[in-house]
């Protein structure tokens, strides 16, 4: 399964280096088995050794250039990092990106060969609206994006489920996700208000590839008993 903790605006430089050295230590005494990703800050980008995949929550589309306060591609090559989040709801709404932005951000970091964690999801007037107007906005969220790209990780993280201790029903959460495998073969992560008392149900369920964690992943050993859940789960699921 897929474990990513997106740290958003927070940890230093130097709490984020501590932060991943700990989770090494426990990935490597665990000897977990599960796809682990960190998106730090942006100033708390580095070379890390670790066998976690160490992500950007955000660059620009573009190399370098005049794009005053943006990181470019080069700022990522220069630790490394292949992998990036696109199309968070704190971008789409806080910062304003728009569907067509991001389409073209997604593309240019496609065409560099990123993992992409592409993030979907609506806000809670939208769910209100009904079913049938939840999906035609979740679809709307598609346009312009590869959905076939190889290395694609779709998230769907409803907008008022983030930071909330809101989340859909289990049930809703597989429903939604099986409505989504029929638009992309891509995995499919959920996130929203996963802790440490809820993961182990989500990552259970059929259909959900993994989890994004926000807030609760700040807990480092909070994020370490969602990867043991998961090793947990493909362990019984083996033994079946
Ligand atoms: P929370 O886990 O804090 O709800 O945040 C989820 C999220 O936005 C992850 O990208």
């Amino acid at each position: 399964m897929i474990l990513a903790a997106n740290l958003k605006t927070n940890l230093t430089r130097e709490k984020t280096n501590k932060y991943v050295k700990e989770l090494e230590k426990f990935l490597s005494g665990s000897k977990s088995a599960q796809e682990v990703l960190v998106f730090p800050a942006t100033s708390s980008l580095d070379k890390f050794s670790t066998s976690a995949i160490i992500g950007a929550q955000n660059a620009y589309l573009a190399q370098n250039g005049a794009f005053t306060g943006e990181i470019g591609l080069e700022h990522l090559e220069e630790f490394d990092i292949k992998t990036i989040l696109i199309g968070h709801s704190e971008r789409r709404h806080i910062l304003g990106e728009t569907q067509e932005f991001l389409a073209k951000k997604f593309a240019f970091y496609m065409s560099h060969g990123f993992k992409i964690i592409y993030c979907i999801g609506e806000p809670l007037s939208v769910r209100e609206a009904g079913h049938e107007r939840m999906m035609e906005y979740i679809s709307a969220q598609y346009e312009g994006i590869d959905t076939e790209y190889k290395n694609l990780i779709i998230a769907y993280e409803p907008v008022w489920a983030i930071g909330t201790g809101l989340t859909p029903t289990l049930e809703e959460i597989e429903n939604i996700h099986k409505e989504l495998k029929k638009k992309s073969p891509a995995p499919i992560l959920y996130g929203g208000s996963v802790k440490v008392t809820n993961a182990k149900e989500v990552l259970e369920l059929q259909n959900v590839d993994g989890i994004l964690v926000g807030s609760a992943a700040l807990y480092l050993e909070h994020f370490c008993s969602m990867i043991s859940y998961a090793d947990e789960i493909e362990k019984l699921a083996g033994e079946k």
